[in-house]
Formats: C-alpha cells, sequence, structure tokens
C-alpha cells in the first residue's frame, strides 16, 4: 500500500531480497521504478480508472524512463481497500466500460513502446464465466481474492473461513478505513460498535503515512491481524461483494479446475 509510512523501504527491501514482483495500491505509486531501480523486480500499479492507468503510465515513461510490466485493474466489487468513492461502491457503478478504457490506453501506450503490458481484472470475479467474461473485455488474466480465502490452504483462521460462509449479501458493510478509502467488509460485532461510535486503538503501529490515532475509529493494521488471527469479533473481516455466495470450504486444486474447466 501506497499509504504505508514505510512503503519505499518496504519496496526497496522487497526489490533488494529477489521479489519477482511488486504490485502496488492505496495511493499512486508515482515513483515506483525509482524503488526498484537496479533489480530485476517487476513493478505493477493497482489502477481504478482509465484517468489514473494514464497518468502513472506516462509518468513512470517521462521521470524513469520505465514502461510498467503489467496493469492491474481493480473494481468496485473487490475485497479490502476500494479506488471508489462510498457512494460509488453503493450505488454500484457499471465498470465494464472503464476496463475496456483502461485496457485501451494500456495496449496502446505498450505499442507504442514496443512493450506487451499485461492487464490484469480483480473485483468479483466468481465463476467460470466470469474469468471468460473479463477476457472478452480484453484482459490477459484475473486476480481473485474472497473465494481464495474459502480454501483449506488459506492462512486465514477457521473462524475467519466461517465468517465467509455464514455471510450474507445484506451482511456486506462499506466501511471507511483510516487508510482513507472506502473497505467492504462483513458487518460484525467490531463494525456494529465502530458505528456506534466506539473507538478501538489500542496501539499506534506507525503504519500510515497519514494516520493521527486520536481521530480514528479503529487501527487499520490491529482490525486486520485480529480478524485474521481468529478474534473476528475485535477485527475487520475484508471481503469481496461476492461473500454471500460462499457456501463451503474446499481446496485450491477443485477451485482452480472449476475456475478453468468450469462445471
Ligand atoms: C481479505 C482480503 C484482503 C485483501 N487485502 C489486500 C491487500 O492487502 N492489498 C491489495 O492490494 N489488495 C487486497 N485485497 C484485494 C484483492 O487483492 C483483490 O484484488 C480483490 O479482492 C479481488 O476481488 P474478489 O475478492 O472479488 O476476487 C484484499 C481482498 C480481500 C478479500
Amino acid at each position: 500500500m501506497v499509504a504505508l509510512k514505510h512503503y519505499r523501504q518496504h519496496v526497496r527491501i522487497a526489490a533488494k531480497a529477489g521479489a519477482d514482483v511488486v504490485i502496488c495500491g492505496a495511493g499512486l505509486p508515482m515513483d515506483l521504478p525509482e524503488l526498484v531501480a537496479g533489480t530485476d523486480t517487476k513493478i505493477a500499479p493497482i489502477v481504478s480508472s482509465a484517468r489514473c492507468a494514464k497518468l502513472l503510465l506516462q509518468k513512470w515513461k517521462r521521470s524513469y524512463q520505465y514502461v510498467a510490466d503489467f496493469v492491474v485493474i481493480e473494481g468496485p466489487k473487490a475485497g479490502g481497500h476500494l479506488g471508489f468513492s462510498k457512494e460509488e461502491v453503493l450505488e454500484g457503478i457499471s465498470f465494464e466500460e472503464e476496463i475496456k478504457a483502461i485496457i485501451s490506453f494500456v495496449k496502446e501506450f505498450g505499442k507504442t513502446e514496443g512493450k506487451e503490458i499485461p492487464v490484469i481484472v480483480a473485483g468479483g470475479i466468481f465463476t467460470h464465466e466470469d474469468i471468460l467474461h473479463a477476457m472478452d473485455l480484453g484482459a490477459d488474466g484475473v486476480q481473485m481474492a474472497t473465494r481464495f480465502v474459502a480454501t483449506h490452504e488459506c492462512d486465514a483462521s477457521q473462524a475467519y473461513k466461517e465468517a465467509y460462509i455464514q455471510a450474507k449479501e445484506e451482511d456486506i458493510k462499506i466501511t471507511q478505513s483510516p487508510v482513507g478509502m472506502p473497505g467492504r467488509a462483513i458487518n460484525n460485532a467490531f463494525l456494529q460498535r465502530v458505528e456506534k461510535g466506539e473507538t478501538c486503538v489500542k496501539k499506534c503501529y506507525q503504519c500510515l503515512a497519514k494516520c493521527n490515532p486520536a481521530n480514528i475509529p479503529y487501527c487499520i493494521t490491529q482490525a486486520l491481524v485480529e480478524a485474521v488471527k481468529g478474534n473476528v469479533d475485535q477485527g475487520l473481516i475484508f471481503c469481496g461483494s461476492n461473500v454471500g455466495r460462499i457456501r463451503e470450504i474446499v481446496s485450491v486444486h477443485d477451485l482452480m479446475q472449476e475456475l478453468v474447466y468450469g462445471k
């Protein structure tokens, strides 16, 4: 997350340690090429509009003579932090035209620069058919999270996965995260306390560049870590818009069979 206080150090250290790829979102990673300079680490921004895609790719080229290695498009149905206003997310804006516009810009840009730039689409992809549809729009691949949380292999606690199985569509809440972006999560005791105005910042982890612990209802690091460890009533259960369709925990193997070959 670009919004992290130590975002630059995190990227530099990851690249020096030999990371194959760094993907940055939650903010505009304007200086990302500089942070991986001198390494073989590939870089990609996460964008939610053609305007941002244009801004970033042109800036990277102009200031660093760097052409993005790939681009991740994240739509309003994704889990976690969202690059849209709360109103846009709640109103459920149609995103297909924006996906097409981003892909068209990125592909044209790549052609001009003589580099193939793959585009990955994320947010709300649930079935084999959804993947085919993303490909029809021009995507080279998809990124999925929610469905993979509900797998045996996912390292989240059993309680976290159980919350996914129990969740219905009406249990989804859009919360304002201290990161400064809306976030999609399952409505639970924690979020209800936050809604009532209770604050619960135990200690400051110094995680965000712009955050005053005195002015926030909860600490994003604390809330996410509590949930993933299994203290779900004390934490934020991030999820995608399709969490209500999760019925059971499956193996990654079976999920991949379903996603790749259909049923
Ligand atoms: C529990 C959870 C945590 C996430 N955390 C991050 C994160 O730390 N950084 C990030 O870039 N995206 C994060 N995401 C977004 C996913 O990477 C992904 O792009 C998105 O959720 C895809 O939509 P889907 O969940 O409908 O498949 C998270 C998503 C979920 C469900």
